[in-house]
Parts: C-alpha cells; structure tokens; sequence
C-alpha cells in the first residue's frame, strides 16, 4: 500500500481548530476500515488499538529531532537538550533513569503532596470567592502546576512563575510550528539548563525531601549521573506544567457545558477521582502523541523513513467505541473501559499521572465545596491537533451558600 491510498485529511480545516467533540465527529468514520488517514504532517491513527499498539512499540520514538528540524531548529545546545530528556530517549539508558526515579513517582509518593495541594487550592478559591468572575486560568491552572513543581525540586514557591515562562517557552515545540518558536525555545533551553544545574549543586549541597535529592542518592549508588538528574528535571519541568494546566482549565470547560454532571458530583463528591479520569478522557489536552521509526520500515504495508511521522490520536482513541461504551456522553460515574490514552503507554508512559490526577481532584473538589454552581464565561485554548496550551479561562459562580451562612 501506498500513502496516497490512505484517506485525507487537511489540519487546517476549521473541523480540527475548534475543540475534541467537532474534531472528533467529523473523523469518526475514519476509525471504520484502516482507522487511519494522511495529513500534511504523516499519517494520522483514529483507533485506541492502533494507537495504544504504535505507542508501545519500541521500533518507534517521539521523533524529536525531525520535529526540532522541522521548526528551524539547528543541533546546538538548546537542540541536544530537548532531544536529551528523557521522554525522547531509549534502550538502556531510558530504563536506568526510569528505575532510578519510580520510587518517587508512585501512588505513595504522589500522596505526600495532598495536604499541600489542597491547602494551596482552597486559599486560592477561597480568595476568589470576594469577586462574582474568577480568574480561573491565573489564579489556579498556570500557578498550581508550576507551585507543584518547585515543591518536587525543593525550590522556593516564590520561584513558580519564573519555570512556568520557562515551561511554557519550552514547550513550544509541541505546538503547531510557529515563526519565531525556535528563537523562544532556544532561549529558554539555556536558561533553563542554567537554572536547573544551580538547582541540582544547591540540593548536592542542602539534600531535603525532594525528587532532585532523591536522585543524587541514585547517583551515589552509581545508578545515574548529573545529566541523567538534570535531564530528568528538565522532562519534569516541561511534561508537568503546561500539560496540566491546559488539562486543569478543559476539565471545567466539559462541566459548564454539562452542568448536570456537575451536580452528580455536588451530591457524590466522592466519585471526584472517577470523575477526573472521565474528564480527561472526555477533552485531553493531549490531543496526539508521535512517534517516528528508529529505521526504515514497513508500517501496516506502507514504507516509512525515520523522517516520517505517525500520530496516535489521543482523542480519537478516547472516544473510539471499542474502548468505551457510548464515547460522546460525559459520565462523571463511568467506571468500565480502557484507559484513557492521555498519558501514552508503554515504557514511556507518564512518571507524573499520580501527581497531576492529584492535582485535578484536588482542584475539583474544592470548586464543588465552594461554588454550587458556575459557567465558564471566557476560555481560549491554543494547539489545537498537537497539545493545548490554555491561554484563557474566566468563570462566573455562584457561592455555596452554606458557606455563606457560616
Ligand atoms: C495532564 C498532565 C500530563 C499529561 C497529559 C502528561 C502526558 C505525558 C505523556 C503522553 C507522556 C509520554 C509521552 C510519549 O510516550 O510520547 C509523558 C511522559 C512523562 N511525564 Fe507526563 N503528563 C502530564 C503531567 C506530568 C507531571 C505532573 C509530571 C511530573 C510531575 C510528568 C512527568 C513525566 C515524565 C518524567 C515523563 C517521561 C517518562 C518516560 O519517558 O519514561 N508528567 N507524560
């Protein structure tokens, strides 16, 4: 086969540039036959199976370096960075890094940081409850994840707008290519490098309870060494703020349009982490994953090169009606079904899932203890087809009113 038998698609339809649900409907047909299409970027999987199995096959990476190219981007500092973190590399090297942090990275230890979590979102919340619109976007979705992160790395709070603009710049290279982006993520690579390096000699020098000097235990074992913590740091730095952000704001975009839902879980607020799960699967921010092969191959009789790329559709698989029972209805109760893609799978899927599933429920629970009831007023997210980055997010609500009457 050929790729130009494969249907196509054209990414700059409006069908793909306003939000999952439209995308999503008029794709849907694609996941009959191949479940697969051509688009001006490669070639586009529509079914969870087919992108679940893609994701997981180690004859594929992300593809960075084409995707680096692709934006300008020359080998340099910056470069060797960002294809030197650890979701973008493999073999043995990945998986001494990866054994070498998944201590911190469990259920366990994503626990320790509720207490805070939950003190910070409801001073937050709480703050917000004085005006009748809130900020949603500023006061909570750009400033918790990258608050989380300064506790991760045992920087000073203070510190969390500054990685957030780093994060953000950083993670351009997820975006649609831009004019200009890779002058942004050049500069902020090498900002980060240096920041992150004076992190990793400030915790060699004061060790605490944080995942930098976690590592440098790891290191004294011989298991690592400082480019594998600071590489580390780094995919943490980028994979963890953005990412929730945008997933943070979608979540409360799918319950204003679905106030019922909203009430479901006024009257069970313990189903909130059942809820998150359905919410992220209803609009991922993560609307694709790539995935490029390591060597000239042969991809379901199509011939590839390293130089092409495949994208597993994250939201086409979360509402591909073999993975789970009518996809298009968000049901804060849904227990069955696959999980959802959001996190990838395989020996990359996300180390972070625990921390920001914990930052979601968080979040939601004390909306749903506050507020009885709300609209978004004013949202904007960019990234459409790659990874949403929320830019705007205004909510008007009304108080709980037995909070009122405390
Ligand atoms: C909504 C939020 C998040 C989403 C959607 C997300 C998504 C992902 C995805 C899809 C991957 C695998 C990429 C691939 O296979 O192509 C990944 C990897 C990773 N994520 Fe996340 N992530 C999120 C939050 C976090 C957080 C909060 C942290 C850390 C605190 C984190 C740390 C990591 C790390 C370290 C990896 C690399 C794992 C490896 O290569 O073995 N992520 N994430």
């Amino acid at each position: 086969m050929e790729m130009s038998d494969l249907p196509e698609i054209d990414l700059d339809s409006p069908d793909f540039h306003h939000g999952v649900e439209r995308a999503d409907a008029s794709t849907a047909h694609l996941r009959e036959g191949l479940g697969m299409a051509r688009s001006q970027r490669g070639i586009e999987l529509f079914t969870y199976d087919l992108s679940s199995a893609l994701i997981k096959d180690q004859g594929y990476n992300i593809g960075m370096h084409r995707r680096l190219a692709s934006m300008g981007m020359a080998p340099g500092p910056a470069f060797d960075m960002i294809c030197n973190i650890m979701v973008n590399i493999e073999g043995d090297e990945h998986a001494r890094m990866r054994k070498a942090c998944m201590t911190f990275f469990t259920l366990r230890g994503a626990e320790k940081l509720r207490s805070d979590v939950r003190a910070w979102v409801d001073k937050w919340v709480q703050e917000g409850l004085d005006g009748e619109e809130f900020d949603f976007q500023a006061a909570i979705g750009r400033q918790l994840p990258s608050v989380v992160f300064c506790k991760l790395i045992g920087e000073p709070l203070e510190m969390a707008p500054i990685y957030a603009q780093l994060a953000e710049d950083i993670m351009k290279h997820a975006q649609p290519p831009q004019p200009g982006f890779a002058e942004i993520i050049e500069k902020a690579a090498i900002e980060a490098e240096l920041r992150m390096r004076q992190v990793i000699k400030d915790r060699r020098a004061r060790p605490g309870d944080d995942l930098v000097s976690h590592m440098l235990i790891a290191e004294k074992a011989g298991e690592v060494d400082e480019d594998d913590i600071f590489h580390l740091v780094v995919t943490v730095l980028i994979g963890s703020t953005d990412t929730t952000d945008a997933q943070l704001c979608l979540n409360l975009a799918a319950l204003s349009d679905n106030p019922s839902q909203w009430q479901v879980l006024r009257q069970n607020p313990e189903l909130v982490p059942t809820a998150v799960m359905e919410l992220i699967r209803f609009k991922p921010g993560v609307w694709t994953l790539s995935r490029s092969p390591l060597q000239d191959t042969v991809y379901r009789g199509i011939n590839l090169t390293p130089d092409d790329a495949i994208w597993p559709l994250v939201f086409s698989a979360n509402r591909d009606p073999l993975a789970f029972a009518d996809p298009s209805r968000l049901d804060v109760t849904r227990a069955a079904g696959k999980t959802p893609l959001n996190f990838g799978t395989g020996i990359h899927m996300c180390l972070g899932r625990m921390i920001t599933l914990l930052e979601q429920q968080e979040v939601l629970s004390s909306l749903l203890t506050h507020w009885s009831e709300f609209e978004v007023t004013d949202s904007e997210f960019q990234g459409a087809m790659y990874s949403t980055v929320a830019t705007r997010m205004t909510t008007r609500f009304v108080p709980d009113s037995r909070l009122l009457s405390r």
